[in-house]
C-alpha cells in the first residue's frame, strides 16, 4: 500500500476503444480497486470516437480484465459495483462538444461531495490527438488547478529531439510540469523499482559500484514478440525509438546514477538526468563501429513459423526498419568513465528475457590455480524477477578445485505477495501525485540526445549495415563483435536456467 493519500478522483482515459485501455489500464484500475486502493469515491469517463452502447462497452472491458488480469477472472458482485463507475462517453476528440459534455459530467461528479477532487486525464490515443486533447483541456478549464488536476502522455513522447521539445514547449504553455505525468511502464515494473532499493539500501554494493571493479554492464531486453498488428506504427518507429531511447535508457540511468540526495521525485530525476546527459555522443563513424542494427527474417518460434518483418501486416516490403539494435554506450563520469555499458533489444527472438548483468572485474591477484570466473551480479527483470550473485567456491572433495556458484533471490521464494503490474503502480502514483517514475521534460529531451547521432547516421546511411537475423535466433553475429574485449556473448537467462549455467561471460 502506497503511503499517500488518495482524494476522490475523476480518472478520463482518451481513447477508451484502444488496446491500452482494454489490456492495461482497466485491469490496473480493477485490480486497484479490489485491493483497495482506488479512493472510495471515484468515476471513471472512457471517450472514445466510435459509436458503442455503453453495456456493449463494459462488456468488452470485462472481457479484457478477464484475459489480461493478473489475477485471473474478475469477480462478478467487484465488477458489478467498478462498473458502475464507468461511463462511455462518445465524442470526437476535436470537437468542442466533446468537452462540454465532459465537463458537465466531471462538475456533476464533483458536486456530489465535499472534498477537492483529483482529476486525471489519461491520453491512450495516437500521438497526433496529444496537442488536440492538450489544448482542449486547457480551453475548457478542465485542468487548471495545479495541484489536483494531472495529464498523463504515453510514449511516444516525439519521434526525435526537435518534436519532443516542441512537444514539451506545447505542454508547458498549459499546464506546469508539475501536472503532466510521461509515462514510461518499464519504471512501473516491480524489479526495476526494486533497483532502486538493492543499490541504495544495501551499502555493501555502492563502495564497489564503478570503474575501478567493474569491468562492463549488459542490459537486455529480448523479446520474443514480433511486431503483431502494430507494424503500422512501428514500421516508423524502430527499436531504437520504441525501445531503446526510453526503457533501456532508463534502466542504464537507474543502474548508472549517483545515489539521490533524498528519495524525493526531483533529486531521483535530477540524478538519472545527470547519467543521459554525461553518455558519450557518437560521430558517424562511431555510430557504425559501437552500434549494431538488425531486422528479423522468416524463422520459427516454439516451433511455430514465423513471418518475415517485411512481411507483416502494415510494413512497408523494402522497409530498412530495425527491429533489434544493440549498442555499446559510454557514460563519461568519474564514476563510469571507460566502463562500456552494453544495451541491447530485439523482437523476435527465442525467448523473452529483461536481465542486467554487472560483470565485476578479474582480481589482479590470482593465488589459486584454477582459472577464476569473475564475479557477477545478475539482475532478471522479466519473466522470472531474482537478483543473483556468482561467485568461485571450493569443490568439496580433498583438493582445492575452484567453481563458480550462485547466490539467489527470487521473488517467488522470498515473497508471499502478488506483483503488481507496472500500470498498477503508475496508475495510483499519478492519483496520487507522486512523479518519481515519471519523465521529467528534460529527461525526455537528454534521452533523445543520446539517440539522435544514432538515428542521423541511420537516416543519412539507410542500407548501410542492417543485418538480418532470422526469428527465432538471438540477433545478427555483429551483436556479439561489440562485446569484445569485455565478452564474447550477451548473456541470456533462458526459463529454462540452461544459458545461466554456461559460463559465456568469461573475460577475453
Ligand atoms: C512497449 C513497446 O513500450 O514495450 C513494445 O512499444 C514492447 O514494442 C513493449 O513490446 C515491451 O513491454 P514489456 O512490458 O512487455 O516488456
Amino acid at each position: 500500500m502506497k503511503p499517500g493519500k488518495t482524494l476522490p478522483s475523476t480518472i478520463t482515459i482518451f481513447g477508451a476503444k484502444g488496446d491500452l485501455t482494454r489490456r492495461k489500464l482497466i485491469p490496473a484500475l480493477y485490480n486497484l480497486y479490489t485491493d483497495n486502493h482506488l479512493p472510495p469515491v471515484f468515476t471513471i469517463n472512457c471517450v472514445d470516437f466510435l459509436a458503442e452502447d455503453e453495456a456493449a462497452f463494459k462488456g468488452d472491458l470485462l472481457a479484457g480484465i478477464n484475459e489480461f488480469s493478473r489475477k485471473g477472472k474478475a469477480n462478478d458482485e467487484q465488477w458489478a459495483t467498478f462498473a458502475k463507475q464507468i461511463h462511455y462517453l462518445q465524442g470526437d476528440f476535436t470537437k468542442a462538444e466533446t468537452y462540454v459534455e465532459l465537463k458537465g459530467k466531471v462538475g456533476a461528479f464533483e458536486k456530489q461531495g465535499t472534498q477537492s477532487c483529483t482529476r486525471v486525464y489519461y491520453f491512450a490515443t495516437s500521438p497526433r490527438f496529444i496537442e488536440i486533447i492538450a489544448d482542449a483541456l486547457y480551453e475548457h478549464r478542465l485542468c487548471s488547478r495545479e495541484s489536483l488536476d494531472r495529464i498523463v502522455v504515453e510514449k511516444p513522447f516525439g519521434t526525435d529531439l526537435a518534436s519532443a521539445k516542441k512537444l514539451n514547449r506545447f505542454l508547458a504553455k498549459r499546464f506546469s510540469e508539475r501536472q503532466i505525468y510521461r509515462i514510461d511502464h518499464y519504471l512501473g515494473k516491480e524489479a526495476v523499482q526494486n533497483i532502486m532499493a538493492f543499490r541504495f539500501a544495501n551499502y555493501v554494493f555502492e563502495p564497489i559500484w564503478n570503474k575501478r571493479f567493474i569491468d562492463h554492464i549488459q542490459i537486455s531486453v529480448a523479446e520474443q514478440v514480433g511486431v503483431g498488428k502494430r507494424g503500422g506504427y512501428y514500421d516508423s518507429s524502430g527499436a531504437l525509438r520504441d525501445m531503446i531511447q526510453n526503457h533501456l535508457l532508463q534502466l542504464l540511468c537507474i543502474v548508472a546514477m549517483d545515489c539521490p540526495a533524498a528519495y524525493k521525485a526531483e533529486q531521483i530525476r535530477d540524478a538519472k538526468t545527470w547519467v543521459l546527459k554525461n553518455v558519450k555522443h557518437y560521430t558517424p563513424t562511431q555510430v557504425f563501429k559501437n552500434v549494431v542494427r538488425g531486422q528479423y527474417t522468416a524463422g520459427t518460434i516454439n516451433a511455430a513459423p514465423r513471418a518475415a518483418y517485411r512481411k507483416e501486416e502494415q510494413v512497408a516490403p523494402d522497409s530498412n526498419t530495425e527491429t533489434f539494435v544493440a549498442a555499446r554506450l559510454y557514460v563519461d563520469n568519474e564514476r563510469w568513465r571507460g566502463v562500456p555499458f552494453f544495451l541491447r533489444t530485439g523482437k523476435s527472438m527465442p525467448v523473452q528475457s529483461s536481465v542486467i548483468v554487472i560483470q565485476f572485474k578479474d582480481s589482479p591477484h590470482k593465488i589459486f590455480k584454477d582459472d577464476m570466473v569473475p564475479n557477477r551480479l545478475i539482475i532478471s527483470i522479466q519473466p522470472e524477477l531474482e537478483i543473483s550473485l556468482l561467485f568461485e567456491s571450493k569443490v568439496p572433495g580433498l583438493q582445492m578445485k575452484l567453481k563458480p556458484v550462485e547466490m539467489d533471490f527470487t521473488y517467488q521464494e522470498a515473497y508471499k505477495e502478488t506483483i503488481p503490474e507496472a500500470y498498477e503502480a503508475l496508475l495510483l502514483d499519478v492519483l496520487q501525485g507522486d512523479a518519481t517514475l515519471f519523465m521529467r521534460a528534460d529527461q525526455i529531451e537528454a534521452a533523445w540526445k543520446v539517440v539522435m547521432p544514432i538515428l542521423d547516421a541511420w537516416k543519412k546511411n539507410p542500407d548501410k549495415q542492417l543485418y538480418k537475423y532470422k526469428s527465432g535466433t538471438w540477433g545478427p553475429a555483429a551483436a556479439n563483435a561489440i562485446l569484445k574485449p569485455n565478452a564474447k556473448e550477451w548473456f541470456t537467462l533462458s526459463s529454462n536456467g540452461v544459458a545461466r549455467k554456461k559460463d559465456n561471460m568469461r573475460i577475453a
